[in-house]
């Protein structure tokens, strides 16, 4: 195999997706490899898990600089330090600007729970349930400037049941997006891209 590309992975907190992530990338043909967690809240409880991996974390508190382009350019640093080619977010709740989703364009990677274009942004489980939708699920897409935006890499579906809540959508989605990330991070690290569009089953 051609040398593993070189992942980040910024979170915020409990970091599952992260751990999909670390995990699927101990295989030896997987083609990426994890080199450094970064997370926003020192907190997070995904850093502990990275640490008890010998994975190195950085966190920066955005209370410490005076713009989100301050933090970003730390962040820029950070990231250029672990020398990341591939940047994943999971689970990162902070917005970017425009100016670091173009220095990362085509290597930043986002995990969305929903089928977007549907239900972008917060409290996705509960809006397909109100919206009364049949199916639900999850998206990696490349990340652009617009709020969940960017062109989808691969979705995967869940149906929704009788007598769901948010909380059992919810880890029924889990469960799929635990899958779907490594398999797009794969797609990517090898493609460099990816077919838009895809789903797996
Ligand atoms: C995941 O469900 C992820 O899809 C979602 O946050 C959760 C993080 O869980 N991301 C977003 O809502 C981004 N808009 P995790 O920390 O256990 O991976």
């Amino acid at each position: 195999m051609t040398e593993k590309k070189r992942a980040a992975i910024l979170i915020s907190g409990r970091g599952s997706n992260m751990s999909a992530l670390i995990d699927a990338a101990r295989a030896p043909d997987y083609p990426a490899r994890i080199v450094g967690v970064f997370s926003n809240r020192a907190g997070a409880a995904g850093l502990q898990t990275a640490r008890a991996q010998d994975i190195p974390t950085a966190t920066l508190a955005q209370s410490r600089f005076d713009t989100r382009l301050d933090f970003e350019n730390a962040l820029t640093g950070i990231l250029e330090d672990w020398g990341a080619e591939i940047v994943c977010l999971a689970g990162f709740m902070r917005i970017l600007t425009p100016e670091f989703t173009q220095r990362w364009a085509g290597r930043l990677i986002n995990i969305h729970p929903s089928l977007l274009p549907d239900f972008r942004g917060l409290n996705t489980h509960a809006r397909a349930l109100a919206a009364g939708v049949a199916e639900h699920g999850c998206t990696v897409h490349f990340v652009t400037p617009g709020l969940d935006e960017g062109p989808a890499i691969l979705q995967a579906r869940v149906p929704v049941l009788p007598g769901d809540t948010p909380e059992t959508l919810s880890a029924r989605v889990l469960a799929e997006e635990h899958r779907l990330y490594p398999e797009a991070l794969r797609r990517v690290a090898l493609d460099g891209t990816s077919k838009p569009g895809g789903v797996i089953t």
